[in-house]
């Protein structure tokens, strides 16, 4: 039987302070409801159902290109049986291991999925319950069991006796695995006849006992994946165990970073191995890096693909090609569709836009190249740039192979400049220049001289004079 997992988010988080969904702010580079949902998808889950409320529309936006993602609203926060109710009201009957998330809970791992579907299924359990022992149990529903250790039942903290509270440590984490077909059949036996009001899915533990069906506790082997986030000091709280879990994972597999604390790499970043990530660097979205290759410091690259041996360093990138061998920065920018082919150079305060750079071409310094083709051994002088925007159109330049760009050249697009040309330093170029043509534009030097002689002494005379009237 095929998995199901469902990820309740409808709750509003109140204690974020924010005018957006809990679940739609971001741990790393992904709201925190797609990490649940993306550890359902590795642990197998076929179908994941996502249970929206609070800011629904931004929160189905999330998952708008996801196939294997469905929403359902539940309109009425009746509490998380009622989430249920919802579901197979939308839905209809569930089938096969349905496996309970929370969306505000990110640290799940796949693998823990796995091992409470695995445990229920071989059990024959019409619920499994993953529990844990937290140093401060206060607010978790918790677990009864009778003398010989089976469960019992859930009691939430506010139905508890006193002594309950003191006494029962081991607490419901809110992960659960069911039987689908036994979760159907007896959902509605649910009730609201408790101090909040409200359906809670924690009864059907209860339930089931009554029933005589078999139902079973697992208690969750590392705590800090229950980590629930209600608040912004949580928040940042779980992105640090993240972090650490994500760099720790690619040190393991052979990527160097100098102070992992200071390296932030997103869920679904690929990072080669004998690299070296340096402090203040930020990989995000689908973002991937190639072995031996050096990035940062003070380097953020999004959706950015860097081939073997590039070094970037303090870069911002988007969307931006960067092949092997070639190295950018310190302080460049690309942007989208800046493609470096191999071995070419783009140095300090230049910014690359929808261009080629080709094979083993250098723009060095102060540059802004946009629109433009270029081909390779290209070297293009400091501050030389494309202009490529009439105030209404944008513009293409073509530079061909071997090209001598002098500095502080404006090419005025759309422009070609043919292979092997020379153009002269401060030229501004509106007309084509032909393959191994010299274009230079540019006024005649001027030369007077003894001028600026003659002009120093006047000047000293003038300031001793002005000295002498004021004393
Ligand atoms: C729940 C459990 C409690 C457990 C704790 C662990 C119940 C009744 N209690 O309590 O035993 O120890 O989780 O964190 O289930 N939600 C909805 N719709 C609703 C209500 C809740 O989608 O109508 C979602 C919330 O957005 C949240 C999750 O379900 O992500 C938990 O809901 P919440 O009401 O906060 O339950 P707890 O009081 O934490
Ligand atoms: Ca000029």
């Amino acid at each position: 039987m095929p998995m199901t997992a469902i990820v309740l988010a409808a709750g509003e988080g109140t204690r974020m302070k924010s005018a957006h969904p809990k679940v739609s702010h971001k741990l790393l580079d992904k709201p925190l409801v797609w990490w649940p949902v993306n550890a359902a998808r590795q642990a197998g889950a076929s179908r994941i159902v996502v249970v929206v409320g609070h800011g629904a529309d931004e929160v189905r936006a999330i998952f708008a290109n996801d196939v294997d993602v469905e929403c359902v609203e539940q309109t009425e926060r009746l509490g998380t049986g009622h989430a249920m109710m919802c579901v197979r009201d939308a839905l209809g009957d569930f089938e096969g291991p349905t496996v309970v998330l929370y969306g505000d809970t990110p640290l799940m791992r796949a693998e823990t999925i796995s091992n409470l579907v695995e445990h229920t299924k071989a059990g024959h359990y019409a619920c499994t319950v993953l529990t844990m022992s937290p140093a401060d149990p206060t607010g978790y529903g918790r677990i009864k069991r009778d003398a010989d250790g089976n469960v019992l039942a859930i009691v939430e903290h506010k139905d508890c006796t006193p002594e309950e509270q003191a006494t029962l440590t081991e607490c419901n984490s809110g992960i659960y695995c069911f039987c689908g077909s036994r979760l159907s059949a007896n959902i509605d036996k649910i009730g609201n006849d408790n101090a909040q009001h409200e359906y809670y899915l924690t009864d059907m533990v209860g339930i089931y006992r009554e029933m005589g069906e078999p139902v079973s506790a697992l208690l969750a082997s590392d705590d800090s994946e229950l980590l629930g986030v209600n608040s912004r000091i949580q928040l940042a709280q779980v992105t640090k165990i993240m972090q650490r879990r994500i760099n720790e994972g690619l040190m393991a597999s052979g990527v160097t970073m100098l102070d992992p604390d200071q390296v932030w790499v997103g869920a679904e970043v690929t990072v080669g191995q004998d690299s070296e990530l340096l402090p203040q660097t930020m990989l995000w979205g689908d973002t991937h890096i190639g072995r031996d290759c050096v990035i940062g410091p003070n380097t953020r690259l999004t959706d950015t693909t860097v081939s073997d041996g590039a070094s970037v360093e303090e870069t911002v990138a988007l969307q931006a090609t960067i092949e092997a061998n070639v190295t950018v920065g310190p302080r460049a920018y690309l942007r989208p569709g800046a493609h470096l082919l191999e071995g070419a150079h783009v140095g300090t305060h230049v910014e690359i836009k929808n261009s080629t750079i080709g094979r083993g071409s250098k723009v060095p310094h102060l540059s802004y190249i946009g629109d433009t083709t270029m081909g390779e051994g290209v070297n293009i002088g400091a501050g030389s740039i494309t202009c490529n925007y009439d105030g209404v159109f944008k513009h293409r330049t073509s530079i061909g192979d071997n090209v001598f760009v002098g500095s502080d050249t404006m090419m005025v697009a759309p422009v070609a400049i043919g292979d092997g040309a020379l153009v002269g330093a401060s030229s501004c170029i509106t007309e084509d220049v032909p393959a191994g043509a010299l274009a230079i534009e540019r006024s005649e030097q001027v030369m007077i001289k003894g001028y600026a002689t003659k002009r120093m002494a006047r000047l000293k005379e003038q300031k001793a004079a002005s000295e002498k009237e004021r004393s």
